[in-house]
């Protein structure tokens, strides 16, 4: 049997030709009319003015935290649950991440612990530089507290919705609720440019600055003069090319990922001891990837066992992201709270989620995991 994985790219159809348009025209690099045109679809679909596509989600969130004066010695507020990506540009910077726990109703950053951490910041004086918050698994933030939190110290926020594209909140997508929004276009996400990211932002100018950064900083002259230190970070035409043609089917994948979610929670939610990922009421997921909870007591298994027995029938599966105030990396940063996320990666488990997951694969899944709960009890 081939392996099967929790999340492989899925191409659509319209790429190859998109791409080969790009190798008729000799805009293979740098830039070119699909990068331009690949922003503008991109923005349109998200509903935010305007979008600067970049190598990567991180080299995104790196300059979003330069342009918004993320510097040395600062602090910023970050997500505990979520990937190392979303906070090691923090550290690029010189500045210090904070971390902040989860809420169990949505996995994603807790607004009153956010709150809290604000105001012992402000009241001592040294309030932070920018808050870092993840939709995570493609569930939105809860972004009315989090912004008033936010809005009332000026405090700007970078939304990481790397994970998020095609999810909304309120009836607005995910990628459209900060200062600066971040997606990712890696080969595991909801839809693939091979590698890319994209910065978006209501401010044209913050934009602007950002394709100036991205470009090695090259000041207008005929020569090469820079008076500021600038990055290689833009997006190659051929991968936008890949990218629009993605953006064609992305409701299919969307939709495509929902349906594995549902699937398996019909399967699998009644049986003693798992639960699924919950869905806020607040918005739409992508179910990026389906992810469960298992407690050990009424399953019979762990999330271990679990893992171990699909990882010996060739079938990938993962850990919930294992939170960053947990990572020997930031050891010493300081976390307001952190019980829940230690717990949701403690008993969190990712299913193959893929949107070219095939049912046939989907059922092997499903039958391994009941099995591995009925071989332990
Ligand atoms: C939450 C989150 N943030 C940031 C990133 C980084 O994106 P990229 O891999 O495009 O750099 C990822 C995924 O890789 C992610 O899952």
């Amino acid at each position: 049997m081939p392996r099967i994985y929790l999340s492989s790219p899925h191409m659509g159809g319209a790429e190859q030709a998109l791409v080969e348009d790009a190798f008729r025209s000799n805009w293979i690099a740098p830039l070119g009319p699909h990068v331009d045109a690949f922003e503008a679809e991109v923005a349109k679909y998200v509903g935010v003015s305007h979008a600067a596509a970049l190598s990567s989600g991180t080299a995104a969130l790196h300059l979003g935290l330069r342009l918004l004066g993320v510097e040395r010695d600062d602090e910023v507020l970050c997500s505990t649950l979520t990937f190392s990506a979303s906070v090691n540009p923090v550290v690029y910077q010189g500045a210090r991440p904070v971390f902040i726990d989860a809420t169990r109703s949505s996995w994603n950053l807790d607004p009153v612990l956010l709150e809290e951490e604000i105001e012992a910041m402000v009241k001592a004086g040294k309030p932070p530089r920018a808050v870092v918050a993840v939709d995570l698994y493609g569930q939105s933030v809860d972004w009315v507290p989090v912004k008033a939190a936010c809005d009332r110290h000026g405090i700007p926020v970078i939304e990481d919705a790397a994970e998020a594209l095609g999810a909304t909140y309120r009836g607005a997508r995910c990628g459209s609720f900060g200062k600066v929004s971040v997606l990712s276009f890696n080969g595991n996400k909801i839809i693939t440019t091979s590698g890319g990211g994209m910065l978006l932002s209501e401010d044209g100018d913050l934009v602007r600055r950002a394709r100036f950064l991205a470009t090695q900083a090259r000041d207008p002259a005929p020569h090469y003069e820079h008076s500021t230190i600038g990055f290689n970070y833009r997006l190659s035409n051929v991968c936008a090319a890949i990218g629009r043609g993605q953006m064609r089917v992305l409701e299919d994948r969307v939709a495509a990922r929902r349906r594995i979610f549902q699937r398996y929670a019909e399967a699998l939610a009644s049986l003693p001891g798992i639960e699924m990922m919950p869905e806020a009421a607040y918005g739409r997921s992508n179910r990026w990837l389906s992810c469960i909870l298992v407690d050990p007591a009424a399953a019979g298994a762990t999330r271990e066992d679990i893992r171990l027995a699909l990882a010996k029938a060739e079938i990938e599966a993962r850990p919930v992201w294992k939170p960053m105030h947990l990572q020997p990396v930031f050891e010493g940063c300081r976390v307001r709270g952190g019980d829940v996320a230690k717990d949701l990666f403690d008993r969190g488990l990712c299913l193959p989620s893929g949107s070219n997951l095939a049912d046939a694969e989907q059922d092997e899944v499903i039958e391994i995991v009941r099995g591995a709960c009925r071989a332990s009890r």
